[in-house]
C-alpha cells in the first residue's frame, strides 16, 4: 500500500476543503452503522470529524468499516463533502468526509469509562487508566491550555532579559517548611540526596554568579499532605531578578500576567493589581489570601465589648485576643438554625471554641448570645456590623487572635459558596508586609514566614533584637480569588544579616554553616542586591480554568495518600537495590522499638 501522510488535524477540515482529498487520523469516537450507511465521528486532539460510509464507498473499504469499534485508532483516506443534516454543536458540523480508503491502526479493547465530559467514573477507575482519562476532551485541553501558558511564560521572560537556567534535582535539603522527598546515595552509604522543595539557594547562588535574570519552569517536591490545590510534585515557575527592589518584581510579574490575559485568555485586566499589607488582609478578610470577589468583612467588635459581663466575650478580651463578627446580609432567608448549627462546626475545625450568632427574621432576633449582653451592647453590636432585619450575625471571641483570623475568614470563604457569591471574575492582589517570624507553638520557637533567606524590611530592623515578631518582611503574595497563587521577596545579601536571621530561628553559627555553608560564604564575595518569585503554574492553571482541583491540569496527578494509581507507585524496590545502598527496610508493623 502506498505511504499515506495525514493531511489535516480532525477540526481543522472545514467548508473550504470541500471536494478535496485529505487524509485524517485519530481515535473512532463514535459509531452508528445504519445498513448501507455508517459514520464513525473520528476524534484528534483538535476535535471531531464525521467519517461517513455509504453506497459509493468502495465495498472492501465498508467492510472494513464495519468492524470499527470505540477508541480503534484509524487513519482514513476521503473527500471533503458539504454536510446535508448540519450540527451545529460541532466546530467541523458543516462537513463530512465520504472515505474511500481505511487503514485500522490499532484495534482497541472496550474502555473501562465512556470517553466524554462528565464521565460518571470513580476516581479510582479514571486514575488508573488515566491515558484513557486524557483522552477525554475537557482533559485534554486543559493540558493544551497549560501548554500555550507555558510556552507564552518562556518567550514573556525571555523577552524581558530572562535566561532559562537548569537547577539540580539532586541537592542539600533546603529549608522551606514541608518535608524533604530523601534519595539515598549509592557512593556515600548513608548519606541521601533531597529533591529540591524549590531552586531557592541556587537561583540565589545564580545571581551572586551574576546571571542577572533567571527563569525556570521547574518541578518541586513536597512531602506535605494532598489537597485540592496541592500535589506533593508540583511545577513552578522560578524567577529571579539582580539590582532590584519589590516593585520591580512586581512590576515584572504583573506585566506577565496582563499579557497572559490578553494573549491567552482574549481579555483584558484592570491594571496595576490592588495592594493590600497582610495586617489589612487579615482584619478585613481573616485570611492572608482573601477572595475579594465578594464582601462578607470582619469587623471588630473588641473596643465595644471591653465591660462586657458576658464571660465568652470578656475572658477572650481580658487575655489580649479579640472578638469579630461577619454580617451575613440577608442570611435569615438562607441561615436555618440547622445551617447556623453546621456553620459553627466549620468554625471549630479551625480551632474556634463556638460560634455565637444573631438570626434577625420578621422584626425578632434569636441568638445564643445576646441575653448575656446589655442593652447597649446589643445595640453596639448590631449598629456597629450594620444589621438590619433579615441579616444573620457570626461571632467568634478567642484569647488568640489568629483563631478569630481563622475561622472567621474560613467560614466566610464557605458562606460565599453557600450563599452563591462567586463571580466568573478575576480578581488579582497583591500581600505586601508580612511578618519576617511566626511563633511556632509546637516547635515553641520562631519560624520564618516565607523562607530563612527573606529580607527584613529596613525600618524594622531594629527590632530583630528587640522583638522579633514585629519586623516586617520584604515579601509579597499574588492572591488570585483566595488561592496564592504565588510568592517571594527581596534576598537577604548581607552574611552578617543573614547569620542574624538563622540564629533567631534558633540555628547556631556552625548549625547554619553546615547547612548553608555554601550560601553564606558566596556572600563574601560580593552579592548583588537580589529578588525574586515564584507562581505555582498548576494552581495558576486550574484557576485560569476555572477547574476545582489541580489534578485536573497535570497530565499524571498523583492521588490520595499521594500515590499514582495507574503504576501504583510508590512501591516496594528489590533487594538487591536495598543491599546496593545498604538500607533494610523494618517491617510497617514493627514497633518502634523492635527496629534495629
Ligand atoms: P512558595 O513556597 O510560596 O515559594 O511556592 C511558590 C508557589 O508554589 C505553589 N505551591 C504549590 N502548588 C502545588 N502544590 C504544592 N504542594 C505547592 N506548594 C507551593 C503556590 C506557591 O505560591 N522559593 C519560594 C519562592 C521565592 O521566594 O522566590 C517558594 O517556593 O502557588
Ligand atoms: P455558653 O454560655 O458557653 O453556652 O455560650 C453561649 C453562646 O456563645 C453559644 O452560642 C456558644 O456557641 C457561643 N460561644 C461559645 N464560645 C464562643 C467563642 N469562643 N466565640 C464565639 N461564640 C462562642
Amino acid at each position: 500500500m502506498d505511504k499515506w501522510k495525514r493531511t489535516n488535524y480532525c477540526a481543522d477540515v472545514s467548508e473550504t476543503d470541500i471536494d478535496c482529498e485529505v487524509i485524517v487520523c485519530g481515535f473512532a469516537h463514535k459509531v452508528r452503522n445504519i445498513g448501507n450507511l455508517l459514520f464513525v465521528d473520528l476524534r484528534d486532539r483538535t476535535g471531531i470529524l464525521q467519517l461517513t460510509f455509504d453506497e459509493s464507498t468502495p465495498n472492501d473499504t465498508f467492510k472494513k468499516a464495519e468492524t470499527v469499534r470505540a477508541e480503534f485508532v484509524l487513519m482514513a483516506k476521503g473527500v471533503v463533502k458539504k454536510r446535508v443534516a448540519i450540527n451545529q454543536e460541532m466546530k467541523t458540523g458543516t462537513v463530512e468526509v465520504f472515505v474511500m480508503e481505511l487503514k485500522i491502526l490499532s484495534q482497541a479493547n472496550t474502555p473501562p469509562f465512556e470517553i466524554k465530559d462528565a464521565v460518571k467514573a470513580r476516581d479510582e477507575l479514571r486514575f488508573k487508566y488515566r491515558y484513557l482519562d486524557l483522552r477525554r476532551p475537557e482533559i485534554m485541553s486543559g493540558l493544551v491550555f497549560r501548554s500555550e501558558v507555558a510556552f507564552f511564560a518562556r518567550s514573556y521572560f525571555r523577552e524581558h532579559g530572562f535566561l532559562e537556567i537548569e537547577t539540580p534535582m539532586l541537592i542539600k535539603s533546603t529549608p522551606e517548611g514541608a518535608r524533604d522527598y530523601l534519595v539515598p546515595s549509592r557512593a556515600h552509604l548513608g548519606c541521601f540526596f533531597a529533591l529540591p522543595q524549590s531552586p531557592q539557594l541556587y537561583k540565589q547562588l545564580l545571581m551572586v554568579a551574576g546571571f542577572d535574570r533567571y527563569v525556570q519552569i521547574v518541578r518541586c517536591f513536597r512531602d506535605e499532605d494532598l489537597r485540592a490545590d496541592r500535589q506533593p510534585e508540583f511545577t513552578q515557575i522560578d524567577l529571579e531578578m539582580s539590582f532590584v527592589d519589590e516593585d520591580d518584581v512586581m512590576a515584572i510579574n504583573e506585566g506577565f500576567v496582563a499579557q497572559l490575559f490578553e494573549r491567552i485568555m482574549g481579555t483584558k485586566l484592570e491594571m496595576p493589581f490592588l495592594k493590600m499589607t497582610h495586617k489589612e488582609a487579615l482584619e478585613r478578610f481573616g485570611l492572608d489570601k482573601p477572595d475579594t470577589r465578594f464582601g462578607l468583612e470582619l469587623v471588630d467588635l473588641t473596643d465595644g465589648l471591653k465591660d462586657t459581663k458576658f464571660e465568652v466575650f470578656a475572658a477572650a478580651i481580658r487575655a489580649g485576643g479579640s472578638v469579630r463578627a461577619i454580617n451575613v446580609n440577608g442570611g435569615a432567608n438562607l441561615l436555618s438554625r440547622k445551617e447556623i448549627d453546621k456553620l459553627a462546626e466549620v468554625a471549630k475545625t479551625y480551632k474556634a471554641k463556638g460560634l455565637a450568632y444573631t438570626r434577625l427574621c420578621d422584626g425578632n432576633a434569636v441568638s445564643s448570645y445576646e441575653k448575656f449582653l446589655s442593652d447597649d451592647e446589643r445595640q453596639y453590636i448590631r449598629s456597629r456590623v450594620g444589621a438590619t432585619d433579615g441579616d444573620v450575625i457570626l461571632i467568634v471571641a478567642d484569647t488568640n487572635s489568629k483563631i478569630v483570623f481563622d475561622a472567621l475568614g474560613n467560614l466566610r470563604t464557605a458562606l460565599a459558596g453557600k450563599l452563591d457569591l462567586l463571580t466568573n471574575d478575576f480578581n488579582f492582589l497583591w500581600i505586601t508586609d508580612f511578618p519576617l517570624f511566626e511563633f511556632d507553638e509546637e516547635a515553641q520557637r520562631l519560624v520564618a514566614v516565607h523562607h530563612p533567606f527573606t529580607s527584613p524590611k529596613q525600618e524594622d530592623i531594629k527590632f530583630l533584637t528587640t522583638n522579633p515578631l514585629l519586623v516586617r518582611a520584604r515579601a509579597y503574595d499574588l492572591v488570585l480569588n483566595g488561592v496564592e497563587i504565588g510568592g517571594g521577596s527581596i534576598r537577604i545579601s548581607d552574611h552578617s544579616l543573614q547569620q542574624q536571621v538563622f540564629s533567631l530561628l534558633d540555628l547556631t553559627e556552625e548549625e547554619a554553616q553546615a547547612k548553608f555553608g555554601f550560601l553564606l560564604d558566596a556572600f563574601e564575595f560580593g552579592v548583588p542586591p537580589h529578588g525574586g518569585f515564584a507562581y505555582g503554574l498548576d494552581r495558576l492553571v486550574m484557576l485560569l480554568l476555572r477547574r476545582v482541583s489541580i489534578r485536573d491540569v497535570i497530565a499524571f496527578p498523583k492521588q490520595q495518600n499521594s500515590r499514582e494509581l495507574m503504576s501504583l507507585c510508590p512501591s516496594e524496590v528489590d533487594k538487591k537495590s536495598l543491599d546496593d545502598l545498604q538500607i533494610s527496610v523494618v517491617p510497617a508493623n514493627t514497633e518502634p522499638g523492635e527496629r534495629q
